[in-house]
Order: C-alpha cells, then sequence, then structure tokens
C-alpha cells in the first residue's frame, strides 16, 4: 500500500519542499489545500461540494488511485493525481469515440493520468516534473494516457514531451490525447 511515501525533496525560497505520494484513503487530508491550487491553477470552482462530488470523491473511489503531493513546509503547492482508466468511465469512452482506432489498443487498464498542477509562484523549479516522475513511479500498467492543451510550446506539454509521453490524436479543436509506454520505466 502507498503511505504517504516521501521520497524526494529539493528546496524551495529556503524551505525543503516534500513530495509524497498517497493512496485514496490517505489523500483525503489533503482536500483542503489540493481544493486551494486546483482555485489558483485552473479557475475557482464554483462550489466546492460539487467539485468534491463530482471530482475529488469519483475520483479518489476508482482503482488505484494515487495522489502525489508537493509540500513547501505546511502549504500545499502542487499536486497530481491518477487511477486505472476503463471503458465505461466518460473519458475512456469520450476518447475511444472521438479517436478510434489511434486509441483502441491503449484504452482500457491504462494509467489515467488526470491532473497535473503547481502554484504559479512555485512553476520552473522541477516541481511539476517530480510530481510527474513520482505519479508514474513503480506502476504495474503497460500504458499512460492523458488530456491536454494541444499546444506544442505550452509548460505542460513540453514537460511531457521531455518525459517520454506522445502525441495520439486531437480530442477538442484546442486539446490532444497523449499516450507514455510504461514498461520500460
Ligand atoms: C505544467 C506545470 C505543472 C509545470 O510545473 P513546474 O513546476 O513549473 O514544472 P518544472 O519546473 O518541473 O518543469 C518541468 C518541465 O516543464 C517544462 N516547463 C516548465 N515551465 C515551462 C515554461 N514556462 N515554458 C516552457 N516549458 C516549461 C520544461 O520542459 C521543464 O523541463 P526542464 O526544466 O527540464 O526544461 C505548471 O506549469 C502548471 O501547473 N501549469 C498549469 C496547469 C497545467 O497546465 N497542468 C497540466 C494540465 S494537463
Amino acid at each position: 500500500m502507498l503511505a504517504a511515501r516521501l521520497v524526494r525533496t529539493g528546496r524551495h525560497n529556503g524551505a525543503m519542499v516534500h513530495i509524497a505520494l498517497h493512496n485514496s484513503d490517505a489523500a483525503a487530508e489533503h482536500r483542503e489545500g489540493v481544493l486551494h491550487v486546483w482555485n489558483e491553477t485552473f479557475g475557482r470552482v464554483g462550489d466546492a461540494s460539487v467539485w468534491q462530488d463530482t471530482v475529488w470523491d469519483r475520483h479518489r473511489a476508482r482503482a488505484d488511485f494515487r495522489l502525489a503531493t508537493a509540500y513547501d513546509d505546511d502549504r500545499l503547492v502542487g499536486f497530481s493525481w491518477g487511477y486505472t482508466g476503463q471503458p465505461g468511465q466518460y473519458w475512456s469512452d469520450f476518447i475511444l469515440d472521438k479517436l478510434g482506432p489511434a486509441v483502441q489498443e491503449w484504452v482500457g487498464g491504462h494509467f489515467e493520468f488526470v491532473e497535473l498542477a503547481v502554484l504559479p509562484s512555485v512553476r520552473g523549479q522541477g516541481v511539476g516534473g517530480r510530481l510527474h516522475d513520482l505519479l508514474l513511479a513503480g506502476l504495474p500498467h503497460k500504458r499512460a494516457l492523458l488530456g491536454t492543451d494541444d499546444d506544442a510550446t505550452s509548460a505542460a506539454v513540453r514537460l511531457y514531451l521531455s518525459r517520454g509521453w506522445r502525441r495520439l490524436g486531437k480530442q477538442s479543436p484546442t486539446g490532444q490525447v497523449m499516450g507514455k509506454l510504461l514498461e520500460d520505466d
């Protein structure tokens, strides 16, 4: 089981930034910090209880859910999460419908790399890269999938491209699906 395993540290503004991995149960206590970083990164959610029901709790209930956190002292400054994706889930079915053969052999039992966010004031110091690497560390899955902007110049896409992800196709006018083989990790 994953149990708030502390695996890496780095420096940020003189304080240690701790990167740790949590299973679904252990993730629960990080809810407030995650929601704060989410609000600062993706825009404030309209109703935190709706976010909790439709995103946080729903995703934590999925198989093999794991959360990577980055703490600067006691302040959560970044996070990443994912779980096992399967047909029947909304996004799996959505990309099967949109991309067809391009993702047919990727979907089902893949690791879904769902979220990655770092507070603006902490970016560019390696935190996002370390969250990414820890979230994928030691997974039994053979393949991973994510959806992101279709913009090769964005920080997120550059991060993914530099870590072995490749573009599988468009999922929307501005969005792409990326895949990564995990077997050699
Ligand atoms: C994407 C994000 C998580 C990166 O976090 P970060 O802590 O700044 O990332 P790192 O410092 O670890 O940098 C990792 C890599 O990202 C890329 N990157 C980071 N900042 C970048 C920038 N401003 N411009 C271009 N590439 C950048 C680089 O490839 C970098 O690798 P390098 O340092 O070896 O060159 C952060 O920018 C963020 O939260 N963005 C908004 C949310 C988002 O887009 N999430 C992804 C949704 S799918």
